[in-house]
């Protein structure tokens, strides 16, 4: 098949990727010459492992190309896939802004049938409101609209993709729904077909409920520790039941990122908007912003209280590992207090600190966690990178001027740690 896809984002990048590899031919369109002319090099703006690989391959294998110009890869298109940003709103709400300026372009441009389908998470709703205007456009309606959620996570987005658990496919006509089908085939996966604002709807479930899992693994963390008890045993005897699964129940520092915060609010917003208080979803926010603090409650009670001059090596800067996106991290909440305490922060992480640099004022970071440990008085770690998972901890304490470790992600052992002769404080588990 002949896709055209509209923003080569996160999304549109991956799946772009993702369908030519799997035979389609696909021209990813961008707005954004400068990123436009290096993609075409294959100089990718996100960091995500396998990526430039796979998009090297299918440019030398003329699956795949990448243009500004939006009417010439409409002409030859048979499914266009919109994977616009739909930023959050000042209110939560999302900002349809993108999508509606892409709606008009393809109204326009219009030359014959086409599926037209919404990659980007949108509010339900949205799908109707795009086939509006690209009728009012294009003075005719010889085109399907049509919602296909994306699920790949940050960091394995690729294998995500390629060995995705199921195809949400929103259609409102068999023609639509053949082209997306067949358009999946090759996954071979489940493939749940619906109706466009259940399409939609599903993203959001979906989201809201990881979410809602990872809050509700950290209360009980947060009760595990006022009562003796170890959370990720805990965790670990729930997950063996198949119907509440064993994934997403790690408690830690809570979730960040550019999608579960962003959800979560805008599932908050459109449940208000018909009338309705999602109140399981606003408390699952409010946990998440309060269980960040309590990482930094946990470095001040290792000092009782007092971290004037101290100097804490904070490893982990993204919001999980294997990216380099900041986007709502912990460790911009985190680091700001512990600097206000008057601490000396120096923090490393391996890929992300150039953004970084750019959310937390005042951050200074070095070049290798072996910098960030000489000499400092505590370890405080926020993201799950494998290379902290894998420290030799005894090498560690012999760096460090006092055996302090705060671990925000649970990553290592208790056992273990105690032997070594650490203070060791991690979350929802005896110290
Ligand atoms: C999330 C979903 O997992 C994807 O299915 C979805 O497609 C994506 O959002 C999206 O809407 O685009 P992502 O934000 O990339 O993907 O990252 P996750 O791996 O889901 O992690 C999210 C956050 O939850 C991270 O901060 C992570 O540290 C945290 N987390 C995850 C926990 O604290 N505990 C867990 O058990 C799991």
């Amino acid at each position: 098949m002949n896709i055209c896809v509209i923003g080569t984002g996160y999304v549109g990048l991956v799946s772009g990727v993702c369908f030519s590899d799997i035979g389609n031919k696909v021209t990813c369109v961008d707005i954004d010459e400068n990123k436009i002319s290096n993609l075409k090099k294959g100089i990718i703006p996100i960091y995500e492992p396998g990526l430039e690989e796979l998009v090297l391959k299918n440019i030398k294998e003329n699956r795949l190309s990448f243009t500004t110009q939006l009417d010439k890869a409409l002409d030859e298109a048979d499914v266009v896939l919109i994977a616009v940003g739909t930023p959050p709103k000042e209110n939560g709400e999302a900002d349809l802004r993108f999508v509606e300026a892409v709606a008009t372009s393809i109204g326009k441009n219009l030359n014959g049938y086409k599926v037209i389908v919404t990659k980007s998470t949108v509010p339900v709703g949205t799908g109707k409101w795009i086939k509006g205007i690209i009728e009012k456009e294009a003075g005719h309606s010889n085109f399907d609209v049509a919602s296909n959620p994306e699920f790949l996570r940050e960091g394995s987005a690729i294998y995500d993709t390629m060995n995705m658990e199921r195809a949400v496919i929103g259609v409102e006509s068999d023609k639509a729904k053949e082209v997306l089908t067949e358009l999946h085939k090759p996954f071979n996966t489940n493939i749940v077909v619906a109706d466009i604002e259940t399409a939609e709807m599903i993203k959001y479930a979906a989201n809201a409920f990881l979410a809602t899992k990872i809050s509700f693994i950290n209360e009980i963390a947060n009760i595990c520790e006022l009562v003796g008890a170890d959370v990720t045993k805990v965790a670990e005897g729930m997950g063996y039941d198949n119907r509440i699964g064993k994934a997403f129940l790690a408690a830690g520092i809570g979730y960040g990122g550019s999608c579960f915060p962003k959800d979560t609010n805008a599932l908050i917003n459109i449940a208000a908007n018909v009338g309705y208080n999602l109140r399981i979803v606003k408390d699952v926010e409010n946990v998440n912003a309060m269980q960040r603090f309590r990482v930094y409650d946990k470095v001040k009670e290792a000092f009782n209280g007092e971290l004037e001059g101290k100097k804490l090596a904070v490893l982990g800067l993204a919001f999980k590992p294997n990216t380099d996106d900041m986007r709502a991290a912990p460790s911009i909440d985190v680091i700001p207090k512990l600097l206000e305490d008057g601490a000396d922060v120096i923090a490393y992480d391996p890929v992300a600190m150039a953004n970084a640099k750019r959310e937390i004022a005042n951050l200074n970071t070095v070049n290798s966690y072996e910098e960030a440990v000489q000499g400092a008085d505590a370890v405080i770690v926020l993201t799950d990178w494998k290379e902290f998972k894998d420290l030799d901890l005894a090498d560690l304490k012999k760096k460090l001027k006092q055996p302090v470790l705060i671990d925000g992600r649970n990553m290592f052992d208790l056992n273990q740690m105690a032997d070594l002769g650490y203070y060791y404080a991690s979350i929802g588990r005896r110290t």
